[in-house]
C-alpha cells in the first residue's frame, strides 16, 4: 500500500522526511536504515545532522546499508557513494562508523560482496526503514528499466541515460563508471516500511506512473506496489502528472 503526501516544496518535504527517520531512530534505537545518495536526500541529511547536534536524535546504536555504489570505484574517490555517505551524512552525526556499510566498489569478487551484503542484512534481522529516491527514468538503487529484474544485491550495467545523468559529478562523462552494484527489488521490498522522496517536475512521469497501481519492468519503482508500507513524500512539481484525486485518496 502506498501512501503519498505533498508538500510546498523541497524543504517542507526534507524537514518532513527526516522527521520520519528521527521518529523511527527514538522509537528502535538499533534500527537498521536502509540509506541513498543522489541530490534528493541532502536536505534531509542535513536536517537529520541538525536534529543530532541539538541532541534530539541519537546515531549511536544505528546500522546503515546503502543501497548502491558504482563498480569500480575506490571508496576514497570523491564521486563515490561512500565519500558522499561519509560527507553529507555520517561524519555530521555521531553513527559509529564501523556500523555504516556501503557496497565495497572494489570488491576483488563482487559475487561474494553482494551475497555477504544481503547475508548481513538478514543476519540483523532486516531493515527497519529503507529510504529510496527515484530515477527519471523510474529506477530505484540501480534498478534500472528491463526485460527482467534482479531480485537481489547485484552487479548491473548503468544505463546511457543514466551515464549521461551522473556525468554532471564528474569531469566527463567518460569518467563515469560503466557498472554499479545495488541492492536488488527483493532486497529493497525485503524493508518493513520504505519512505521514497521526489521532487521536480523531471520525477512526474515516473511517479504517476507508480501510483497507476499497476507493475511494470519499464518502470521499476512501481514494484513498490507490492509492499505493504510505502510513503512517498514529495513536492508539487513531483506529482503535476497525478489528479487531485488520485492523491488525495493516496493521502
Ligand atoms: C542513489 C540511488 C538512485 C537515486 C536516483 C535519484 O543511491 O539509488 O536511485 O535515488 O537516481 O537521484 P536524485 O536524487 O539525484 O535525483
Amino acid at each position: 500500500m502506498i501512501r503519498i503526501y505533498k508538500e510546498k516544496d523541497y524543504e517542507a518535504m526534507s524537514r518532513r522526511a527526516a522527521n520520519v527517520i528521527a521518529a523511527e531512530i527514538i522509537r528502535k534505537p538499533d534500527c537498521v536504515l536502509g540509506l541513498a545518495t543522489g541530490t534528493s536526500p541532502l536536505g534531509l541529511y542535513s536536517e537529520l545532522a541538525t536534529l543530532n547536534a541539538e541532541g534530539r536524535v541519537d546515531f549511536a546504536g544505528v546500522t546503515t546499508y546503502n543501497l548502491d555504489e558504482y563498480y569500480p570505484i575506490d571508496p576514497a574517490n570523491d564521486q563515490s557513494y561512500r565519500y558522499f555517505m561519509n560527507k553529507n551524512l555520517f561524519n555530521n552525526v555521531n553513527v559509529d562508523m564501523d556500523k555504516t556499510h556501503v557496497l565495497f566498489g572494489q570488491a576483488p569478487d563482487w559475487k561474494a560482496e553482494c551475497a555477504q551484503y544481503d547475508a548481513e542484512i538478514e543476519a540483523l534481522g532486516g531493515i527497519d526503514l529503507q529510504l529510496l529516491g527515484i530515477g527519471v527514468d523510474g529506477h530505484i538503487g540501480f534498478n534500472e528499466p528491463a526485460e527482467v529484474l534482479d531480485p537481489l544485491t547485484h552487479l548491473t550495467d548503468l544505463t546511457e541515460d543514466t551515464i549521461r545523468a551522473n556525468s554532471r559529478f564528474f569531469e566527463s562523462e567518460a569518467d563515469v563508471p560503466r557498472h554499479a552494484l545495488t541492492m536488488g527489488i527483493g532486497s529493497i521490498l525485503s524493508a518493513r516500511r520504505i519512505m521514497l522522496i521526489a521532487t521536480g517536475e523531471a520525477k512526474a512521469k515516473a511517479i504517476a506512473t507508480v501510483l497507476s497501481g499497476k507493475l511494470t519492468t519499464a518502470c521499476p519503482a512501481s514494484m513498490l506496489n507490492l509492499h505493504s508500507d510505502v510513503t512517498i513524500l514529495c513536492d508539487r512539481a513531483a506529482v503535476s502528472l497525478c489528479d487531485e484525486a488520485t492523491i488525495a485518496a493516496l493521502s
